[in-house]
């Protein structure tokens, strides 16, 4: 059984954990490998409707084995909550597993995150505000707290106190508000290590040898891949990397024990947050998708913007990502339109160019360049097999697998788990 890097391929909530817990009831081991509380990833299955943002969605499988990666921040309240959430629905969580190199969202992290976007004024990157950004800032600045830290509670205490000083100063001094206490966060956080210590060990070597015994291993992705810091609309981005590669980084697995890595995209395109679009359509068919779609953040509420499907972003993606295979997601939603468009390139001061461009700047003066394909103006949620798709959904299908040079081998018509086409097996 391979190793699969399941990767958002968009703008984020393509349709991850979706996938994911389909594909995880034949999965030994799922890993989660970026961002953090940020994620809202949701799972409609037979336990019920949940929207997860830390835990991995394979925890409905009981043979998969769940590890939340180093490469993901921790809000250990949130984890708890969900944990207590998925218990109440009687989803077994005891084998849960947590590296003890995450990093730990704290106090100052949420406080700073808000700040710092008041402070943006009206270049507010639009983040959702769980301290995710400024986690990650302290691991690289090497001021960052690891849930392996929390076993030790001599440690944690003299770590927080060098750590909060710096921070207290910050939050005083620059922002003009109170200190935090540090008696109060050492005590919350003692609280949180004793409730999550069963969980928190070396997980490398699990991982490793989950590989070696050749189980189905998935490397979940967060986010999406034009959010990442490196190859998204930066600064309009998250803080950790989305892609094929930070599922090693994220996880300690070798970029060679890597199989397949599939790519998750949306029929269409979302983002929310602030930062560029190029086929957003502020007209009533954006309206009408994100209303039929309910394109409204998992993790904040906020609306989700709403636009075409953009090729040459998808072709960008499925390069930097090197995806062998392609999911689509919510073709449903497309139904009832007559008309479709993909963007097949930009105009740019009066050239057509066919590459993403990694300005904000030049990518704000790109006009969308559309090709427009029939609808198929019936439901399909209901169909299993690709041959009985209407013929336009098929020439949907296979314009975009032309553009983005990836065959597509699941199709997603539904949030069940079993809405879902297998156009060829992935397994
Ligand atoms: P993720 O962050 O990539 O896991 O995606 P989100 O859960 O944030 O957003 C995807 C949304 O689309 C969720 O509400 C899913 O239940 C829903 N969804 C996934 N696939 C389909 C599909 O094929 N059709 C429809 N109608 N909804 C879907
Ligand atoms: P999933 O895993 C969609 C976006 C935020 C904001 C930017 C920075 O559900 O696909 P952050 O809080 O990370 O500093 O915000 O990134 N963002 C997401 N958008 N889906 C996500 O995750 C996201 N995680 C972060 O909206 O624009
Ligand atoms: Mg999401």
């Amino acid at each position: 059984m391979p190793v699969i890097a399941v990767i958002g391929a968009q703008w984020g909530d393509e349709g991850k954990g979706k996938v994911i817990d389909l594909l995880a009831q034949k999965a030994g081991v799922v890993v989660r490998f970026s961002g953090g509380d940020n994620a809202g990833h949701t799972v409609v299955n037979p336990y019920g409707e949940f929207r997860l943002h830390l835990v991995p969605s394979g925890i409905f499988s009981p043979h998969a084995v769940c590890i939340i990666g180093n490469g993901v921040v921790i809000n250990p309240a949130v984890l708890i909550g969900e944990i207590d959430q998925l218990n109440q629905c009687s989803v077994d969580t005891t084998g849960m597993l947590i590296s003890d190199r995450a990093h730990l969202v704290m106090p100052y992290h949420i406080l700073l995150d808000g700040l710092e976007e008041e402070a943006r004024g009206g270049k507010a990157i639009g983040t959702t505000r769980k301290g995710i950004g400024p986690a990650f800032a302290d691991k690289a600045a090497r001021l960052g707290i690891r849930a392996g830290d929390l076993l030790d509670k001599e440690a944690l205490l003299e770590r927080l106190r060098s750590v909060l000083d710096n921070k207290n100063t910050i939050l005083t001094k620059i922002y003009g508000v109170s200190p935090l206490s540090l008696e109060e966060i050492y005590r919350q956080y003692c609280q949180y290590g004793e409730r999550l210590a069963p969980h928190i060990r070396e997980t490398t070597i699990i991982l490793q040898e989950a590989v070696d015994r050749d189980e189905l291993v998935l490397l979940e992705g967060a986010q999406g891949t034009l959010l990442d810091p490196d190859f998204g609309t930066y600064p309009y981005t998250t803080s950790s990397s989305p892609l094929a590669g930070g599922g090693c980084l994220g996880t300690g697995l070798s970029p060679t024990r890597i199989n397949h890595v599939l790519g998750i995209f949306k029929a269409y395109c979302t983002r929310v947050g602030e930062g560029p679009l190029p086929t957003e359509l502020k007209d009533e068919t954006g309206d009408l998708i994100r209303e039929r779609a309910h394109e409204y953040g998992t993790t904040t509420g906020r609306p989700r913007r709403c636009g075409w499907f953009d090729a040459v972003a998808a072709g960008f993606s499925t390069r930097i990502n090197g995806f062998t295979q392609a999911a689509v997601t919510r073709l449903d939603i497309f139904d009832i339109l007559p008309r479709l468009k993909i963007c097949v390139g930009y105009k740019l001061n009066g050239e057509s160019i066919d590459y993403f461009p990694s300005s904000i700047a030049t990518l704000a003066k790109c006009q969308p360049i559309y090709e427009e394909l029939p609808g198929w103006q019936a439901p399909i949620d209901h169909i299993r097999e690709y041959e009985d798709l209407p013929l336009e959904a098929r020439q949907y299908i296979a314009r975009l697998e032309e553009l983005i040079s990836c065959p597509v081998n699941l199709i997603s018509v539904g949030m069940r788990r079993e809405q879902t086409i297998f156009k060829t097996p992935i397994l």
